[in-house]
Order: C-alpha cells, then structure tokens, then sequence
C-alpha cells in the first residue's frame, strides 16, 4: 500500500551524520546565519507533495487551489503558481499576497462566512474566478455590488453536507452546527434565486468538511452528496462547470495513518463516474505541513529537583511561533539537531518564554539536552507561521526557504522598531491630559 507522503518520507528533516538536515542543508548553518527562532522550509518537499497529489488525481480533469492560509509566504505562493497551482484565498489580504506574486485573478476562489463589501469589491474588479459563497446575505451582497460595478460575479454555493470529518473540533466544517455553508436545500433555493440573475454565472457547487482529515469515507460521502444536488440542478437546466471538495487531507504528525490519497484520488474518480465536471480542491496542510521544522535553541535547563515535579527545556520559541500545541493541543515531533551520544536522556516539558502555562511546544518528550542545544519542532509548514503573534511583544520570526544545499531568506525577522511603527505614542502631562 502506498501511504501518500508516509511512504516517501515522513517529513523534510533528515539526518546526514548525526546533524539534522533540510534537503542538503545543515539545519546548524541556517540557525548561524539567522538566529533563532526560525521556520525553515523545504521546497522539494513542497514541490513533492504538490505533484503527489496531482498525480493522484491524474485521470480526474482538475485543478488544485492552494489554501493560502496554511502558508501564505510570498515565496511559497510563488513556489505553487510556477507548479500550476490556483488559489482558494479567504480574505482581501490573501488576494493581494496571490497578486503580488502575480498569480492569475481567474485562478482564485474566494471562500469564508464573512466577506465584507470592500472585499467582495476588491474581488470583483481584480476578476477572480470564483466566490465560494457561504449565505442567503452574501449572496444578495454579491449580486448588488456586481450590479453596481457592471460585471458578472462566479459563483459556487458552499453546501454544508452534515458529514462528520472525525477531526479535532475546532476545525470540522462539514456539520450543521458549524458556521459555515448552507443545507443542501437552501442551497438548491439559492441556485433558483440567481439562476437568472445577469450579474450571477452560476458555475459551480463547492464543499469544504475539516481540516486533517484521516478517513477517506467523510471526504466521499460529502463528494456524493453535493453531486446528487448537482444532478437535480442539472434537471432543473442548472448547468455546474465544477465541483470543488475543498481541503482537509491529513497528513502524519506522530503516528497517524493519513489517507491513502492514491486510493482516495481513485475513488473520486469513480464517484465522479464521467460526468463533465472539473474538480477542484483546496489544500494547505497535505503540501506544506511536513515540508517545515521550526528551528529553536535552548535557553535553559531547569530540573526537577523532587521526584513528582517535571524537567522543563525553556527554548526560545514560544507560543506565539507555534500556537498549535496550546490551541488544539497538537503534537508535534521534537528533534535535537546535533544527536550527541553522551547526555543522558530525561523527560521534558518544551516551553517558551511566554508569562503562561500555557505556552508549550510539547510535553514530555524524552531527550537528551544540554542548554545551548538546538531543537527542529517538526511539521509546521501549515498554520505555524501563518498563525504567530506578536504577544510579549516578541518579534515575529525569519522564514527561510531551503533548494538543496542553498537557503534564502524568504521573510526576515521582524524587529522592534517594526512593531513600535504602528503605535502612537501620547505626549501626556503628569494628570494623563
Ligand atoms: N478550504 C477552506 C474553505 C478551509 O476553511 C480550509 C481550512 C482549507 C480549504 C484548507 O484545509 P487544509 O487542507 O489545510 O486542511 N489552524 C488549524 C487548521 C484550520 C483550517 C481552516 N480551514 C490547524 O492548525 O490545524
């Protein structure tokens, strides 16, 4: 059984020689040349998984959108437009970031429940190709300002299928307690409503149940039920150009079998069973999460010094890097960079600096440690960097770009002067006026 990216590798870091390595590239010499803390990325392992997925859909006409916000990096944009990629963006900010690296308007989807009207203008005069809509309200909104602007606004209805993803709470989608999309039959009603509407093309029905979804069986029971609303749309001469099942393809962080996303592609394809229709998907975490390490030195070393209290390595990332482990208490893999053979390993709380408890990278992982040392927190390329702060007013940190046995700076580390710009600073006399 080919496991999709388990089999290939696991993630990006590699050990060459006992050093931990991105492609042929010395996690040590990256933290010399930038400091810590880092996120490093790999772009053949980007590129990898953007052609493991495409392949698996082969025999299917589609096309892949790239979620931009598991990763928006400008380079990394610019990495998946060359590759052939669209985008699936959710804010005018993500449509500038896909515009700045000259990617194709008409390439876009624009989903998400809140779209203001300066967001739906902005999308509508750059002339992006799709607004997945997500209400009855925005609908009308769409309709008005493409009237007012004179142009003719794509749309797909995001349906809400009522599926379970079998994921972490907080990021399933796909059921009717969840915010997002519309039933099937308010959906139906909402094709009726712009059918012939002059400002509306009704091009497509769209999707989207969770994110980091392992089973194959919740991303095909959604695929099969927003076909059959596809099908009697047909009937009623509504004619779809495209399905779009969104993202949420699981990837391994610790031991977890991710989908087979050979077999799902099959599957699909099967499902989709000739009709003519272009499939598109919106995936973020499949191509960039095991694609990056965040690159951490350890600060301190405090040990327990009675037996029922824990060792904590204080590094000098924290939670506003990496807010995965606090938020949805994700695991991430801990790695040291240089395995030395002669500490002993002891179990340890990977924490920050952050005036929390809160903030935590992980949780009793057995490592051998020295202060000094650096650490790979692994599989961050999706909702790490995206997802940083700046709280205890900590700069956000570099993001590097590894190619082999070179490396770019692809965001550089932003300095206090950078945060303290934006604020004013009030001239006040000693009774605050
Ligand atoms: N399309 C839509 C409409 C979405 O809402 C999302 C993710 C995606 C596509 C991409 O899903 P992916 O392929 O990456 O699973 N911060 C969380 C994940 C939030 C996902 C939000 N929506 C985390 O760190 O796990």
């Amino acid at each position: 059984m080919t496991l999709g990216n388990v089999e290939k590798e696991f993630t990006a870091a590699k050990y060459q020689q006992d050093e931990l390595h991105i492609e042929q590239t010395a996690l040590s010499k990256i933290a010399d040349a930038v400091g810590t803390p880092a996120y490093v990325y790999s772009k053949s392992y980007l590129t990898d998984q953007y052609n493991l997925l495409s392949e698996a859909l082969s025999s299917t006409p589609h096309q892949i959108h790239y979620s931009v916000k598991a990763n928006s990096n400008l380079a990394i944009l610019a990495l998946f437009k060359s590759l052939g990629a669209g985008f699936d963006i959710v804010s005018a900010g993500e449509l500038s970031r896909v515009l700045a690296v000259g990617g194709d308007p008409k390439s876009v989807i624009f989903s998400g429940v809140g779209k203001s009207v300066e967001e739906i203008n902005f999308a509508l005069k750059a002339g992006i190709g799709c607004f997945n809509v997500e209400s009855r309200g925005e609908l009308l909104r769409i309709m008005a300002q493409a009237e007012l602007l004179g142009c003719v606004a794509n749309v797909a209805i995001r349906v809400n299928p009522n599926v379970d993803a079998k994921t972490h709470p907080y990021i399933a989608t796909g059921l009717k307690e969840n915010k997002f999309g519309v039933t099937k039959e308010e959906a139906f009603a909402l094709y009726l409503l712009a059918a012939d509407h002059p400002a509306i093309n009704l091009t497509g029905i769209d999707c989207h149940i969770g994110s980091q979804i392992n089973e194959p069986e919740p991303l095909l029971q959604a695929l099969t039920s927003i076909l059959e609303l596809r099908d009697t749309l047909e009937k009623e001469g509504i004619s779809l150009q495209h399905i779009d099942l969104g993202g949420g393809f699981g990837v391994r962080y610790q031991d977890e079998t991710p989908l087979d996303i050979n077999d799902w592609g099959a599957s699909v394809g099967q499902i989709l069973g000739g009709r003519d229709l272009q499939l598109r998907i919106e995936p973020g975490r499949f191509l960039t999460a095991n694609a990056g390490v965040l690159l951490t030195r350890v600060e301190y070393l405090k040990i327990a010094d009675e037996p029922d209290h824990k060792n904590f390595a204080v590094v000098d990332a924290a939670m506003n890097d990496l807010l995965r482990p606090s938020l949805y208490q994700a695991w991430h893999e801990v790695l040291p960079v240089e395995k030395s053979s002669n500490a002993q390993p002891l179990e340890w709380d990977i924490v920050g600096p952050i005036c929390e408890s809160g903030d935590f990278l992980a949780k009793q992982r057995s490592l051998a440690l020295a202060e000094k040392d650096l650490v790979a927190v692994l599989s961050i390329g999706a909702y790490g960097s995206v997802l940083a702060s700046n709280y205890n007013t900590r700069g956000r940190a570099p993001e590097v770009l590894v190619d082999g046995a070179e490396f770019k700076v692809v965001r550089r580390r932003e300095t206090i002067q950078d945060q303290l710009r934006l604020e004013l600073k009030l001239e006040l006399d000693q009774a605050g006026h």
